[in-house]
């Protein structure tokens, strides 16, 4: 791995998003592609559950809503978490640290739809990652993961796109795996166990 590859933070999710967002970093908005994307391959949400994990300023969590969902969001940045309850003050947006936080504090023991964008790319622990996500996921549940990813036309992978490594290890082990490329470097991939 070269060091622009070095994951973020050995002292926990918070200590590194934190700042970032105390900084006024923003991301890639979520344009009518995806949220087309998101209609077609997740589906109408009649009143299920579902979790967006790492959801920044809520957008994803407000569209999930608009499908249908019980949607909760949850972030370990609580400047996020403030800006996403101003942004979309219906959504319900929670502080809490996937990686270390109690998964009974949620609030529901499963969700139909579970999504994470822009979020796997820094997980620190993938595989641990993963394996939350497949404890959480109701019985044919979809796990939706949007990422930017290596394009080789554009020379060495940059710091925030997922590796062929990373695009591996989250693809192994499900049953079902479909990739919808946003555009060559910007990919969306729905799993079912
Ligand atoms: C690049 S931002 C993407 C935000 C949002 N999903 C979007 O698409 O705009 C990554 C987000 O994941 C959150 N995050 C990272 N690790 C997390 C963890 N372990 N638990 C909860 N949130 C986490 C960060 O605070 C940040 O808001």
């Amino acid at each position: 791995m070269s060091p622009t590859r070095a994951p973020y933070p050995a002292r926990g999710a918070a200590s590194y998003w934190e700042p970032v967002w105390q900084r006024g970093s923003r991301y890639r908005a979520i344009d009518r592609a995806e949220t087309e994307a998101l209609g077609r391959h997740l589906g109408a949400g009649r009143s299920r559950p579902a979790l967006d994990i790492g959801c920044g300023e809520g957008a994803l969590t407000a569209h999930l809503a608009e499908l249908g969902y019980r949607a909760v969001g949850v972030d370990c940045s609580p400047t996020a978490v403030a800006s996403a309850r101003v942004r979309h003050p219906a959504a319900d947006i929670r502080v809490f640290d996937f990686d270390a936080d109690d998964a009974a504090l949620l609030p529901h023991p499963a969700f139909a739809v579970i999504t994470c964008r822009l979020v796997y790319r820094w997980a620190a622990d993938k595989s641990g990652f993963l394996s939350r996500v497949r404890a959480l996921l109701a019985p044919g549940g979809v796990f939706w993961v949007v990422t930017s990813v290596h394009d080789p036309s554009r020379g060495a992978p940059r710091p925030w796109v997922c590796d062929a490594a990373d695009v591996e290890l989250l693809t192994t082990g499900w049953s079902k795996v479909h990739v919808h490329e946003l555009d060559p470097s910007f990919h969306c991939y729905r799993l079912r166990p």
